[in-house]
């Protein structure tokens, strides 16, 4: 595996390995006071973020310099993208300036794929070593590290995931973590659900390995985990239909509907969460939600990503 762009690239056991890699992370880390493996000393990790993020910019920045690795975080605005460089000439820069990786995430779905190519084309042209390109979110196309840890926090939750059903709620035409979370849960044998209004389902979702539903409180009961997705706003043009109020009544995750999930079913939230609209605050904070450990699942679950791409297979703590 040379980059990570798409989790469609991930077969059974290669995202199972992945998952297996983030757990001996974790155990490498677990009781040391010093954060620190020497992993990736002497490598050099960029990234580069021209749409905002929390926990993903942070979590690779916190797992590249856990695994001792040199991380550098270009920001796009206070970069000379803002005096007009094209996303070809910043990448090569990077690329050139000695990234070993590249973490990027970008508003139009393909920006990694494309890196990815401008990559491998200089590089063969001019003998260097092809730094490894992970997709950190391209658009409404994916997210591949967050369904990565979505599945880790899953397993962790449910053990097997295979056969296990995930009803994944809310703004499906925008959301790369549904699309990469309805393909890597199905890959690992989960059941996967969608539940959205009409209005926020994407053309061609009936070619995804899913069922669809309109209505939550019907997939709800016998569900094993629900997935509640963020309403992205800055990709409607200023137009949402339903309106937030209607959005909050017929698919938010309110304490009633909590209470149709089964007594063992968790409810995960890839965030930011909008309190009140999407999810009640008592459940975002309740026990049955993984949200913090989705977090604290990401920083491993990347440890385990860069190390795939950038050393290979061998045991993560040796
Ligand atoms: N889940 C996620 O991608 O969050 P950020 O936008 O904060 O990185």
């Amino acid at each position: 595996m040379r980059h990570l762009l798409t989790v469609t690239d991930l077969d059974r056991a290669a995202a199972g390995a992945l998952l297996d890699e983030a757990e001996r992370f974790e155990q490498a880390l677990l009781g040391r006071e010093v954060h620190k493996l020497p992993t990736l000393r002497g490598r050099t990790v960029m990234t580069v973020f021209f749409e905002n993020s929390t926990r993903t910019r942070v979590s690779f920045e916190v797992a590249g310099k856990w695994m001792s690795a040199d991380v550098i975080n270009v920001s796009a605005s206070s970069s000379s993208v803002a005096k007009g460089e094209s996303l070809r000439d910043t990448a090569l820069t990077l690329h050139a300036a000695g990234a070993d990786a590249l973490i990027v995430r970008h508003p139009a779905s393909g920006a990694a794929h494309q890196i990815a190519h401008w990559f491998e084309d200089w590089s063969r042209r001019s003998g260097s070593a092809v730094p490894a390109v992970i997709n950190a979110g391209d658009g409404m196309h994916e997210h591949p590290t967050q369904a990565l840890l979505d599945a880790l926090t899953l397993r962790q939750r449910l053990g097997d995931i295979a056969g296990r059903r995930v009803v994944i709620v809310g703004d499906i035409l925008h959301s790369r973590v549904a699309r990469s979370n309805a393909f890597l849960l199905s890959t690992l044998g989960a059941e996967v659900v969608l539940v959205a209004p009409r209005t926020l389902l994407p053309v061609g979702v009936e070619d995804w390995p899913v069922r669809v539903s309109v209505d939550v409180d019907s997939e709800l009961p016998g569900a094993d985990a629900v997935l509640m997705l963020r309403v992205q706003a800055e990709r409607m043009n200023g137009g949402f239909f339903p309106s937030a109020r209607e959005y909050a009544v017929r698919y938010g995750l309110s304490e009633r509907r909590v209470a149709l999930l089964d007594e063992h079913a968790v409810v995960l939230h890839p965030g930011p969460m909008l309190r009140g609209m999407e999810i009640a605050s008592s459940v975002a904070d309740s026990p049955r939600a993984a949200v913090l450990q989705q977090v604290t699942n990401g920083v491993h679950m990347r440890m385990a990503v860069l190390f795939r791409l950038l050393v290979g297979v061998q045991e993560a703590a040796a």
